[in-house]
């Protein structure tokens, strides 16, 4: 696809003029996004291709219903766009049925609840503190509010998902559905061993593959289809498409989970964002996206030795995927003045929650680093290493000016090497 340099130039000058505070707050981000390292787990840059079709005309259109069977006129194109979203997920995850339409992660997660158990019953999902997401049981979210939650965790030694405990609880509580998936656990997921215990209890196994979608997608990650009956996903992060939602399931659950999404936990499809989902299905079926993602976890993994070797403690002992937890406390800091300390340096990460943490979730006592984002930037295994050095010597010296003034140099020159896909040079 070729981009109209003209009219991308007139669209901002349309926004300057109509807005000049939030083309100008636009602006500021665009140029935060070229000059520091993104390691936020969870984000990447979306393609030129997608951000185009995410910022189109499509927003403007109502398309309630799913295609051929609409609540509003005119969704003839919008019919073709929605069916060749599901039958590119379809292909590329090898599944028998796809959703498309779920706003975000989260909503994808409350379409399946809605469209397979009612309120009141019982399910099984991963603690928060150990990896697991607010959508899996957390008493502030709905899901913990309309649900009965039993949650599983990791064990102490290994921090490994502790399945002996999941069976053991499943055993007892008997739930509708078990959850598996994750928001900051760094190791393969085992799917077949997961729903050997949902099959001994007569419960549904649910994958939330949000983080790994991508990998799941290039076979970088063994992949839940044909093992959890139900799958979720958000779109945008490994997988780098448009911010939202999809579902994943075996036949057997098309109509339940349809009826879930709508009109169980949604309205209108953002039909601009379904597009820039078929845009993304499209791009990660590519050879260079699976060479993308194998490329994310070396990277990953090149970081773990680097922080290994400089003296920190890498929960679980390393990485299987795009993402490390990092344990921070053997420099003497909490997660959040690691957080800190690196971001005045351009270094963009989150504090998290390790295993069995005595500090609390606002503090924390590690920091989670993840790859895909500066993978897309075209950084390789050395790059990485040598961003693993910025940030053990920024750790060793939070309050360093020099250290962190060399830091940020060399943040610059990278970011100046490595432009971010899709965002507007200066
Ligand atoms: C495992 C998991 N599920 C669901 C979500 C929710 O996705 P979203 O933020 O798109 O609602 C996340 C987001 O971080 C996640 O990590």
């Amino acid at each position: 696809m070729t981009i109209d340099i003209q009219t991308a130039a007139r669209a901002g000058d349309v926004l300057a003029a109509a807005d000049s505070q939030i083309a100008a707050a636009l602006a500021r981000e665009e140029a935060r996004q070229r000059g520091t390292l993104e390691m936020i787990a969870s984000e990447n840059f979306t393609s030129a291709a997608v951000l185009e079709v995410v910022g189109s005309v499509l927003t403007n259109k109502y398309a309630e219903g799913y295609p051929g069977k609409r609540y509003y006129g005119g969704c003839e194109f919008i019919d073709e766009i929605e069916t060749l979203a599901i039958e590119r997920a379809r292909a590329l995850f090898g599944a028998e049925h796809a959703n498309v339409q779920p706003h975000s992660g989260a909503q994808a997660n409350m379409g399946v609840y809605m469209g397979v158990i009612k309120p009141g019953d019982t399910v099984m999902g991963m603690k928060l503190d150990q990896g697991g997401h607010l959508t899996h049981g957390s008493n502030v979210n709905f899901s913990g509010k309309l649900y009965r939650f039993v949650s599983y965790g990791v064990e102490r030694e290994r921090e490994t998902i502790d399945y002996e405990q999941m069976a053991a609880l499943a055993r007892e509580h008997r739930p509708k559905v078990i959850v598996v998936g994750a928001t900051a656990y760094p190791r393969v997921i085992d799917f077949p061993h997961a729903r050997a215990i949902a099959d001994e209890v007569g419960a549904l196994l649910m994958a939330d593959m949000a983080h790994i979608a991508g990998l799941v997608a290039a076979g970088v990650h063994p992949t839940p289809v044909g093992h959890a009956q139900l799958i979720t996903s958000s779109t945008h992060k490994t997988l780098r498409g448009p911010r939202g939602g999809l579902i994943l399931c075996d036949a057997a659950y098309a109509r339940s989970i349809d009826r879930g999404v709508f009109p169980g936990a949604q309205g209108g499809p953002l039909m601009h964002v379904v597009a820039g989902k078929a845009v993304a299905f499209l791009e990660a079926a590519t050879p260079e996206f699976s060479a993308y993602a194998r490329q994310i976890v070396e990277n990953a993994q090149a970081l773990a030795e680097t922080l290994l070797d400089a003296g920190l403690r890498i929960v679980s002992g390393g990485t299987d995927n795009h993402l490390l937890l990092v344990d921070v406390t053997p420099k003497g800091l909490n997660g959040q003045q690691a957080e800190d300390a690196l971001a005045r340096c351009g270094i963009i990460v989150n504090k998290n929650a390790i295993p069995y943490d005595t500090l609390p979730p606002a503090v924390a006592s590690g920091i989670r680093i993840g790859t895909p984002a500066l993978t897309s930037r075209g950084l390789g295994a050395q790059e990485l290493r040598r961003v693993g050095v910025l940030i053990a010597e920024v750790l060793d010296a939070p309050d360093d000016a020099a250290v962190q003034r060399r830091a940020s140099e060399a943040v610059q020159a990278l970011c100046a090497a490595y432009p971010a896909p899709g965002v507007p040079a200066a």
